[in-house]
């Protein structure tokens, strides 16, 4: 779905390169998290697959970037869009229309979308995002977190091969981020999108996503399976990115010597990990204790 070769990028009036010899490849169906500190290059990696980068950021452009099999720099955002849909770190500079249906109704218009399946489309994308109650609200009256979601729901609308996301719910409180998560599961599962996110929620990520990408100074310098990833919990906070709760428990237990398996990735994992050593820990002090006896 996605290849990127060799890839370097430094922006018109920035300081060296932004990215930096990317190569990589991204199978049609995969859930992809990216992560990485500020400044690392996720946001610019994304542009580079929704062609906002050549197009609309100018800047030395090394390599090439194939998204479905069309190379970004020789198609326009126009054709690239048909297979990517975006949703942007900033909501305010998406949203275009003065009321969410516009805002929704927009893309589709543009897509030449017939009118009986605008509203079907319409209604499943508002569902999807759970904004239903806001249909007829003005853009401008909504809160950070619903002008996100806004934005995902005119993104599903559409519904794109591919879906990339920069920090869909960084205004969103818990539930809502994870509300989030849920649909972008469902999209994924249901439909087959191809998602790629950036995220700083890396606990919700690991839960949701299969391949974890890790960015910084402008290069991935680890990219597999989120376990995989998750075991250089070390490297991950000498970065700087918060590591799951779950993860920092275990390292502690493996490091006491209590745990040598592999990396819970949620609260349900780590609890069953947890329980299993308290049931090894305490067959043995009953086992020493007899001894004693
Ligand atoms: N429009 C721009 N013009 C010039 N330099 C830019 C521009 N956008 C980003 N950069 C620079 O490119 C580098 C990568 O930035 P990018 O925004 O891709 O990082 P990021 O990982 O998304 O960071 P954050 O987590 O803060 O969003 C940084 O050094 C940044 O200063
Ligand atoms: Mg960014």
């Amino acid at each position: 779905m996605i290849r990127f070769n060799d890839v370097s990028f430094s922006y018109e009036h920035g300081e060296g390169f932004a990215v930096q010899n990317i190569s990589t490849h991204i199978g049609r169906g995969e859930f992809v998290g990216i992560i990485g500190p500020s400044g690392a290059g996720k946001s610019t990696l994304l542009s580079m697959i929704n062609g906002v980068i050549p197009h609309f950021h100018k800047g030395d452009f090394y390599g090439e970037v194939l998204v479905c099999g069309k190379d970004t720099v020789e198609s326009t955002c126009g054709e690239i869009s048909h297979h990517v849909g975006s949703v942007f770190q900033d909501p305010e500079a998406q949203i275009v229309s003065m009321v969410v249906e516009d805002e929704i109704a927009f893309g589709l218009e543009n897509f030449g979308i017939p009118a009986d399946e605008i509203e079907t489309r319409m209604a499943e994308a508002l569902k999807m995002a759970g904004i239903e109650h806001l249909r007829r609200q003005s853009t401008t009256a909504l809160s950070g977190g619903q002008k996100q979601r806004v934005t995902i729901a005119a993104a599903i609308a559409l519904r794109p091969e591919i879906l990339v996301l920069d920090e869909p719910t960084s205004q969103l409180d818990p539930v809502g981020s994870r509300q989030v998560f849920r649909t972008l599961k469902r999209l994924n599962q249901e439909y087959g999108i191809t998602i790629l996110i950036v995220e700083q929620k890396v606990l919700l990520l690991s839960e949701f996503c299969s391949r974890f990408m890790v960015m910084d100074k402008g290069r991935i310098i680890m990219d597999g399976p989120i376990r995989q990833v998750l075991e250089h919990n070390d490297k991950l906070l000498e970065l700087g990115i918060n590591c799951p709760r779950v993860v920092t428990l275990t390292k502690l237990l493996q490091d006491a010597s209590l745990y040598s398996g592999g990396y819970p990735v949620d609260v349900d994992e780590a609890e069953s990990v947890i329980r299993k050593i308290m049931e090894e820990t305490h067959d043995q002090y009953q086992e020493s204790e007899l001894s004693v006896q």
